[in-house]
């Protein structure tokens, strides 16, 4: 059932009080799954103060969206640019504009902030992301990833 007609959604700064929500609502969607985002890696960041970039969706009293963003100096290309780690929008409130809000309210503040490049990284065939991220105006950008992982 989709909540999200009737709430009144309204897009601000992750601050770190939201953490454990911003846990539980990243649990919902993912489960037990060993990739979940832990306590540690988003208060690390201190939300809220630079170089932290997050915001949070709420409606109807608590969070139903997130977005996890630092900006950190790159070598490619030499500049400072703006990660988007992770983006999430809860099942109910899908479809209703609010994950598009996420992102709109970041790109303004990049460029608030004189930040020139936004950069997502979505998993390969995420086809509701891919879509979204195309609607705010990101390309496929130029670099090619190389990953080595190890069995643990
Ligand atoms: C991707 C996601 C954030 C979109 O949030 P949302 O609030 O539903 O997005 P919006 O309503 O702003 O939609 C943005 C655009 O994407 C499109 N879209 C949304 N879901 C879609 C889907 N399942 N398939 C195709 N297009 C889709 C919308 O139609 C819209 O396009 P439009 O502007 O032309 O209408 C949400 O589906 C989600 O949280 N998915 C899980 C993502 C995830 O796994 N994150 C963790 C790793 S980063």
């Amino acid at each position: 059932m989709s909540k999200a007609k009737e709430a009144k959604v309204t897009i601000r700064r992750m601050i770190r009080s939201d953490i454990h929500e911003v846990l539980a609502l990243d649990r919902i969607i993912r489960g037990s799954r060993r990739d979940v985002i832990k306590y540690e890696d988003i208060a690390s960041a201190n939300p809220g103060t630079a170089p932290d970039m997050s915001f949070v969706a709420e409606g109807d009293g608590k969070l139903v969206g997130f977005s996890i963003n630092r900006s950190m100096y790159l070598m490619v290309p030499l500049t400072e640019v703006c990660i988007i780690h992770a983006i999430l929008v809860h099942p109910d409130y899908r479809k209703h504009g609010i994950g598009s809000k996420l992102i709109q309210a970041l790109l303004k503040h990049c460029q608030t902030e004189g930040i020139g490049t936004v950069r997502a990284l979505i998993p390969k065939g995420s086809k509701e992301l891919q879509v979204m991220f195309e609607r705010q105006g990101f390309q496929r950008s130029r670099i090619v990833n190389f990953d080595r992982t190890f069995e643990s």
